[in-house]
């Protein structure tokens, strides 16, 4: 396989964020805030930073009209405190008025990573005990039991080709079927809450490595759609892309001041957004899909214990939920941290919190009080507290959360039937 950009496969995410925004066309997420009526903290604390299309989530949120929200996961390996964040997200959205989604991509792994699908299902189990421990309330689905899934991805197959997946993910002619398909699942996943439910926006918090996914997925959803609806001078115009004739004599007669030509709809003297609710109804009564573009929000990932990503693929830079308080507590001790090389000099010049995994770890997840966090800054960057108390600290912090959340866990894990 070609090296890409961003290859959502590869383990190396040392990406510089902004240069992607600007090559990917992913846009910065501060501007919307004014738009949101509450700012959660992984948006505060700028740890999602860019987005495409959330205005359209914020208005819904707004105004409470209906939206989706969600994410997956793939059962490579046990869940760790990595995969916390697109949790806490999709929770937050459900909470914010969303219906909430979340697959295990089980085919996926078995065709990427080569995991049976015994394991497959033991690991999805425990992300399922885990989003069960952080509150979550809605529907989750393993990929390979889910037949309307699939009929949808067949669906969706037919507007994607090899030279599109070569182009996005470097796919050789190596590249064996079974992952191309997987590709495919992952178009429907995003997709599905609109076929399961009814077409509205969708929001996909994600890592920033599963873009091409989003940039895929969204084309799809064009090119699924019967119609086009684009506001021009003075009138809105309605193309047919592949709309039975009749559905377009259905928009033509919806509008009293609407011309009708050969292939396209012009109508005046109404609004866009009512235009594009009609269209959407009629295009739905002659059985078409009617989707909306999926939205996404990305987030930075939180830096491993040892420098990089956290990755199960090395240990010592992950906290698993299933590790022994003892190595836990070892594992944070050995991080690395922003502390200068000898201890007179870091009382004189201060620490460096944001190249420090374990203040990240606390900005991330261990310290919800904004004040709090602050102070620990302010002790770092003033000298004031050195790394060997602050790691220690920070260890107290970790063992208490895994402890509660672990007992949560188990409690949930009772109840998943698979
Ligand atoms: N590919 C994702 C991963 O590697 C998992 C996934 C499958 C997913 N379907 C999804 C993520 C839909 C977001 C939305 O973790
Ligand atoms: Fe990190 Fe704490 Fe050291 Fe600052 S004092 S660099 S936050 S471990």
């Amino acid at each position: 396989m070609q090296e890409m950009p961003i290859n959502p496969w590869s383990n190396n995410q040392s990406v510089d964020v902004e240069k992607l925004f600007s090559d990917f066309g992913i846009e910065p997420i501060a501007p919307l805030i004014p738009e949101l009526p509450i700012v959660p903290y992984f948006i505060r604390r700028g740890i999602v930073v860019g987005h495409r299309d959330y205005r359209q989530i914020a208005s819904a949120i707004r105004n409470c009209t209906p939206f989706h929200v969600l994410t997956g996961f793939m059962p490579s390996g046990h869940p760790h405190l990595g995969h916390l964040m697109v949790m806490k997200e999709v929770v937050w959205h459900v909470e914010q008025g969303g219906n909430g989604y979340v697959t295990i991509a089980d085919r996926e792994a078995h065709a990427v990573r080569g995991i049976s699908w015994e394991k497959c299902r033991d690991f999805g189990r425990e992300y399922l005990a885990c989003l069960s421990a952080l509150d979550f309330v809605g529907q989750t689905y393993f990929q390979s039991k889910n037949e309307r899934l699939k009929d949808l991805a067949f669906e969706a197959a037919t507007k994607v080709n090899f030279s599109e997946l070569t182009a996005i993910y470097g796919f050789s002619p190596e590249t064996d079927l079974a992952h191309a398909d997987s590709v495919i699942m992952q178009v429907a996943d995003i997709l599905y809450p609109q076929i399961d439910r009814e077409p509205a926006p969708t929001i996909v918090p994600v890592g920033i490595d599963q873009d091409p996914h989003i940039r895929l997925t969204r084309g799809v959803a064009h090119k699924l759609r019967m119609f086009t609806v684009e506001e021009r001078h003075g009138y809105i115009s309605v193309r047919s892309k592949n709309a039975p004739e009749q559905a377009l004599d259905d928009v033509k007669a919806a509008f009293p001041h609407a011309k009708k030509y050969e292939g396209h709809v012009d109508i005046k003297g109404a609004q866009c957004a009512d235009v594009a609710t009609k269209v959407r109804e009629v295009e739905r009564a002659h059985g078409g899909f009617a989707f909306y573009t999926p939205s996404s929000t990305y987030h930075i990932f939180m830096p491993g214990l040892t420098g990089g990503k956290m990755s199960s693929s090395i240990p010592e830079s992950i906290i698993s939920f299933y590790e022994p308080e003892a190595i836990v507590r070892k594992k944070v001790m050995s991080g690395i941290t922003g502390g200068r090389m000898t201890l007179e000099e870091q009382k004189r010049l201060g620490g460096e919190p944001d190249k420090c995994s374990l203040y990240l770890l606390n900005l991330f997840h261990m310290v919800t009080d904004d004040a709090e966090l602050g102070e620990i800054r302010r002790k770092c960057v003033s000298g004031e507290i050195m790394c060997g108390n602050c790691k220690k600290e920070t260890a107290d912090r970790v063992v208490a959360f895994l402890k509660d959340f672990k007992e949560k866990m188990d409690a949930a894990a009772e109840n998943i039937e698979v």
